[in-house]
């Protein structure tokens, strides 16, 4: 079973590599989108063979690369076919300040410019290249004017650059570019509603040194957090502490060790969102006295005990306050699955829960996939098999899609 989810499956990616010092990690980027199913096509510019040589750009997309302003397609799988005819997503990457005033400027002097000219897909510009050339007025104006003519574009990273310099010039990670590229493709059906996740696992102090924690790793919350905001979602996440990557730039993050702090953030933030899902695991106790100073070892007994307190119930409590939000949680059960998730769904006044069988392998806590029931209030059930947890969320998200629709036929019906 294959269990990759992306937009980028079967689809003909074009990408322009221009001459910056970025240009080799393209090939990196040709590796990931081939791994996820595209088919990708190279043109370079003069300048890129500079940097890095078109074998290995053809090596690793399997396509003759394209270089020669009036080149033909000799040989290649699409014969003469104009390659902007086949693309369904054009990316520049690196685009250096020198392609970005081409472009603006209406100069079509080889096959990478003729061909932005001529393309109608969209085109993505993910610039690289030194601070103070980025910050200049010349190429704000032009990256202004291409905006202005519909292009995409990403911001560059800031740190360390090729050059020596420290600042903002660097190519965004290839995590962050695939990211960009699966959301030029994805209908933007969650506009206008502002949606707020929690994930990961909360942490209770016992000492300075000790913690009570769980297994989460977050990985389920913020698969939900990034595909609502593929969609098209404002998301705000609320998160314990992780060891992954933050899933976009573009998303609020608040971060947060306890289960009070979750919940005090949980009440900050919800009264401006439409929908909240509470992928998070929550420690249900607390230590009643937290030590602010190491536990010893020595002069205490071989035991000890550590006295334990009810941590508040923020799904609970956000079930009594929801109003017309939807409201999802997650249960995650070890046995009697089916029941036990439905009842929280009862007691917790929720419009979904996500059941979770946190007792079988390769999936839960800690996993790149999950497989979950979803139920309603009605009892109504739906089984999304193992999956990958970005499928998983965007079959939560539809599910969330569902009830909003309904909600709206009911008002419509009404008046
Ligand atoms: O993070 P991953 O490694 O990707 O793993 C994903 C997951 C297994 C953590 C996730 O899919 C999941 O099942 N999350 C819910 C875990 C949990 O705490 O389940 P629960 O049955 O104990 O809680 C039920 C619901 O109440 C949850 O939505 C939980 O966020 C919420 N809760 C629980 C306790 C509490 N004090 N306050 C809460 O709001």
């Amino acid at each position: 079973m294959d269990k990759e989810f992306s937009m980028l499956r079967n689809k003909e990616i074009v990408i322009g590599v221009t001459g910056g010092i970025a240009a080799y990690k393209t090939a990196e980027l040709v590796r990931a989108l081939t791994k996820k199913g595209a088919s990708v096509h190279i043109v370079m510019t003069k300048n890129a063979m500079e940097f890095i040589t078109p074998l290995t750009f053809q090596t690793l997309s399997g396509h003759p690369v394209i270089h020669e302003t009036f080149e033909l397609f000799a040989g290649s799988k699409i014969g003469h076919v104009a390659l902007s005819d086949i693309a369904d997503q054009m990316v520049i990457v690196p685009a250096t300040a020198n392609i970005i005033g081409k472009i603006a400027n209406g100069i079509a002097d080889d096959f990478l410019t003729t061909m932005v000219m001529a393309t109608t897909v969209p085109i993505l510009f993910v610039p690289s290249m030194n601070t103070k050339m980025w910050e200049s007025r010349i190429v704000q104006e032009n990256l202004q004017r291409l905006k202005e003519a519909g292009y995409d574009f990403m911001e560059p990273g800031i740190g360390d650059l090729a050059c020596g310099a420290e600042g903002k010039g660097r190519l965004p990670t290839i995590e962050e570019i695939l990211e960009k590229m699966e959301d030029i493709f994805t209908e933007k059906d969650l506009i206008g509603e502002r949606i707020l996740v929690t994930a990961g696992p909360t942490t209770e102090f016992i000492d300075p040194v000790r913690c009570i924690t769980n297994r989460s790793s977050g990985k389920m919350g913020y698969a939900i957090a990034k595909i609502a905001r593929r969609r098209g979602a404002d998301v705000i996440l609320i998160t314990g502490k992780t060891y992954i990557e933050l899933p976009r730039r573009d998303i609020t993050i608040v971060e947060i060790n306890t289960a009070h702090e979750m919940r005090n953030a949980v009440m900050e933030h919800y009264k401006n969102c439409s929908v909240i899902i509470k992928a998070a695991a929550v420690a249900d106790f607390k230590c009643k006295n937290e030590n602010y100073q190491k536990i010893k070892k020595h002069g205490t007994n071989s035991i000890l005990s550590i006295e334990l307190e009810r941590n508040p119930d923020i799904l609970a409590e956000l079930g009594r306050l929801k109003g017309h939000r939807i409201l999802i949680g997650f249960a995650a059960e070890t046995d009697n699955i089916m029941e036990h998730a439905y009842e929280k769904l009862k007691q917790k006044n929720l419009d979904l829960i996500v059941a979770n069988n946190i007792a079988k392998q390769g999936i839960g806590f800690g996993s790149d996939n999950n497989e979950v029931s979803i139920i309603d209030p009605k009892g109504n059930t739906k089984h999304v098999p193992i999956l990958s947890k970005d499928e998983v969320a965007n079959i939560i998200l539809d599910s969330v899609k569902k009830v909003m629709k309904k909600r709206q036929r009911l008002k419509e019906d009404w008046y």
